[in-house]
C-alpha cells in the first residue's frame, strides 16, 4: 500500500493492485476520465513526487513531468497534482 496526496488535500492509499484512477473512485473522488486506456488523456495529471509503474501503453500527449492515473499503479508514495475532480470541495481549489 503506498499513500497517494491528490491535489495536496485529499490522501488515500493504492493498494498494488489497484491503477490510482481506481484508487481515488474506491475513495470516493469522481476524478475526469474517458477511455481508461491511456489513449484519451482525459485523467491526465502532474506527478510531482514519487514513481509509477504503467500497466498499459500511455498513447495521450503527455509532458514529462505528468501521468496518465487510469494505466498507472503507485510505485512509492506518491504527489498527483492538477486532477481534475468532480467532488465540489477539490474542484474549488
Ligand atoms: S482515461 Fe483516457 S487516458 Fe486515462
Amino acid at each position: 500500500m503506498h499513500k497517494v496526496t491528490i491535489n495536496k488535500v485529499a490522501k488515500l492509499v493504492n493498494s498494488k493492485s489497484s491503477t490510482l484512477l481506481e484508487a481515488m473512485e474506491t475513495s470516493g473522488l469522481k476524478p475526469e476520465f474517458n477511455c481508461r486506456d491511456g489513449h484519451c488523456g482525459a485523467c491526465r495529471c502532474k506527478l510531482s513526487s514519487g514513481e509509477v509503474e504503467y500497466i498499459g501503453f500511455a498513447m495521450a500527449y503527455l509532458k514529462s513531468d505528468e501521468i496518465l492515473p487510469c494505466i498507472c499503479r503507485a510505485k512509492s508514495d506518491v504527489q498527483l497534482e492538477d486532477v481534475n475532480i468532480h467532488n465540489e470541495i477539490l474542484s474549488a481549489s
